[in-house]
């Protein structure tokens, strides 16, 4: 069974953007694959930060991620900075990583622009991300497009590393390709850019069936739509008709285009629609949320068997790496 990894910044509780962009991907993969999925506290702290708000983003992070469905049974879950191996593993391939790549990777010219002063965290961010998927021998990796940079970088890195301490033709780390998620991007509730937490357009997953009807209801549609009685274009309309993409059934879907092309249905009534679809995949999760906040020791007990776990295969591959290297 092939294995896969991916990780997420704790940014707390997650939104739909990120539910539907990743985690329900991650959720569909966890019976495919032997899966692990990781908080990534330790690439949170190259942003400025304060302790206790990361540690609390941390278990809500996780608190969501169990809520939305990753199954303890079923994937090692687990926090970051609990696997030590992560960071020394991190080392080992600082002496491997070319830094003229990391100079040229992307999300790195676009943070050092907004610090005065450039740390050298900054720089290594995707060292650290080929350590967590290659302690793993993960060969194949979840995540969205802004990614696949850093999964070349990942690839070259197990290159350069197998050309010096493996046998020829015996490759030890495999080179991990990017298994890019089929949701499209979810708009915000702005309508003008992806939904995303730092934007302030979100409908996070937890949020009451209240919350999230007082943000559908006032949600831009077809601004050319001003009477009820006026035919829409679904097309343009990319906040409510993109949420039905993804959480409506494909009939309803159809019953949607047509009865705003046809002014059938005015927006509020679209809007109905949408929101007793959404409900009908969030109340298992919120419940499962309620779980969790009423016993939060059942996420400390699922964290604590997963890092456990995930020392076990971390703790092999540095056994076998540094015994190649000289270091053991
Ligand atoms: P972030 O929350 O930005 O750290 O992203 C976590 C994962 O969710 C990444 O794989 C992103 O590609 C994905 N993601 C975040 N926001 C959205 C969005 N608005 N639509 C679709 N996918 C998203
Ligand atoms: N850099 C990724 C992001 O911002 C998070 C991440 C860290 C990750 N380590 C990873 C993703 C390993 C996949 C695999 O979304």
């Amino acid at each position: 069974m092939s294995r896969i990894f991916s990780g997420i910044q704790p940014s707390g509780e997650l939104h739909i953007g990120n539910y539907l962009g990743a985690v329900k991907n991650w959720v569909a993969l966890q019976a495919q694959y032997e899966s692990y999925f990781c908080v990534v506290d330790l690439h949170a702290i190259t942003a400025a930060y304060a302790p206790d708000d990361l540690r609390r983003r941390t278990r809500e992070m996780a608190a969501s991620l169990l809520a939305a469905g990753l199954d303890p049974e079923r994937c090692t879950l687990f926090v970051q900075s609990r696997v030590p191996e992560h960071t020394e593993l991190q080392w080992i391939f600082n002496t491997v990583a070319p830094l003229g790549e990391l100079e040229r990777q992307t999300q790195f010219k676009e943070k050092r622009e907004r610090q005065e002063q450039v740390m050298a965290g900054l720089l290594n961010y995707p060292v650290l991300q080929a350590a967590d998927i290659l302690l793993y021998l993960a060969d194949s990796v979840p995540v969205g497009e802004d990614q696949v940079q850093h999964l070349e970088l990942s690839r070259v890195i197990a290159r350069n590393w197998n050309a010096r301490f493996s046998p020829e033709g015996h490759p030890y780390f495999p080179e991990p390709q990017a298994k890019l998620t089929p949701t499209r991007r979810i708009v915000g509730l702005d309508g003008n850019a992806k939904m995303s937490k730092s934007l302030n357009n979100t409908i996070g997953l937890l949020e009451t069936p209240d919350e999230i009807w007082a943000k559908l209801r006032p949600a831009v549609t077809d601004p050319a739509r001003i009477k009820k009685s006026d035919p829409g274009n679904p097309d343009k309309c990319a906040v409510i008709f993109g949420l039905h993409q993804a959480f409506s059934p494909p009939a309803v879907v159809a019953e949607v285009d047509a009865k705003c092309r046809s002014a059938g249905w005015g927006c509020i009534d679209c809007k109905k629609v949408l929101f007793e679809h959404m409900n009908v995949e969030l109340t298992p999760i919120r419940t499962r949320a309620q779980t969790f906040a009423e016993q939060p020791s059942l996420v400390d007990e699922a964290l604590d068997a997963g890092a456990e776990k995930a020392r076990v295969v971390a703790g092999r591959t540095m056994a076998h790496v540094k015994e190649r290297m000289g270091l053991a």
